[in-house]
């Protein structure tokens, strides 16, 4: 219906999105330097970010883009993994036949891992999403197996990546080593009020609208409501074109900005 309204092809705020139609915030150009500067360093890096604000998005970004002939890159999210498939499915995508007991995956993982950096040539990225999620006792994990004899030069790239309860995590005594070898952190900021404008008016040209629906105080509203958080943004202004359609109206103004979220609960 709200497609029809205001002349859309598809829904200007899916959240299925190809990675190079994303919309270039400051955060995903941020991101993105920092995760090639550590293909150049390697290392480990953290990537820290409130629910919805495109972490996982720009990892995906960065994964796709990746040289083949020079990196292997290694996804794992930490939300749908028990703690023993994540050592599983590491062991399978580095190319081995995961052993059951977990010593042997540890070696079986570090071996691989030396294996393709220095044999291959090949740096490994494990990217490590939701970290969050992970019990200390991972943490203290990932240390060990991360842990190469010649520190100096490191043979992988380990980014992790979660919501901000991760910080306190880290900073409990145990995980002091892994805290003090992370080389690279990034914060994710949201956007600002003028991206979150420029975002939702060149979503609407990208699904064929071609005139202005959302007024700049709805534009306003809409960041004000969503922190400026992609997936929030994309809630909000759906919710906004859909009151918007039922109402009959033409434009998106800041009363069906908030009027149809108060409506909805976003
Ligand atoms: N740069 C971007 N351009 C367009 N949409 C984005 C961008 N970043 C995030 N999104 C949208 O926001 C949603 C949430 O992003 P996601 O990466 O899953 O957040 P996080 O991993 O931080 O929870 C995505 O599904 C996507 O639709
Ligand atoms: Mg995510």
């Amino acid at each position: 219906m709200f497609k029809q309204h205001f002349g859309l092809k598809f829904n200007p705020f899916d959240k299925e999105i190809p990675t190079d139609k994303l919309y270039e915030s400051r955060d995903l150009k941020e991101l993105d330097s920092r995760l090639k500067y550590m293909l150049d360093n390697r290392g480990i890096c953290l990537i820290v970010g409130e629910p919805g604000s495109g972490k996982s998005t720009g990892l995906r970004k960065f994964y796709e883009t990746m040289s083949r002939s020079l990196y292997k890159p290694c996804y794992l999210p930490l939300t749908t993994l028990t703690v023993k498939e994540f050592y599983q499915a590491l062991a399978s995508l580095l190319g081995e036949t995961p052993a059951y007991k977990k010593v042997t995956l540890f070696q079986q993982i570090q071996s691989s891992i030396s294996n393709l950096y220095f044999e291959k040539r090949i740096t490994p990225v494990i990217i490590v999403d939701e970290i969050h999620m992970a019990p200390t006792s991972v943490l203290d994990d990932l240390r060990v197996i991360f842990n190469f004899k010649v520190d100096s030069a490191n043979p992988f790239v380990l980014i992790l990546s979660g919501q901000p309860s991760i910080r306190s995590k880290l900073s409990l005594n145990s995980c002091y080593p892994l805290r003090q070898r992370i080389t690279m952190r990034y914060s994710m900021q949201g956007l600002t009020p003028e991206e979150t404008a420029s975002y939702c008016t060149s979503r609407m040209k990208l699904a064929g609208c071609t005139r202005e629906v959302f007024t700049p105080a709805a534009l306003a509203a809409i960041h004000t409501t969503s922190g400026g958080f992609p997936r929030s943004i994309n809630n909000v202004a759906l919710t906004a074109l859909m009151y918007s359609t039922a109402h009959k109206l033409d434009m998106v103004d800041e009363e069906a900005v908030y009027q149809a979220n108060v409506e909805t609960g976003v």
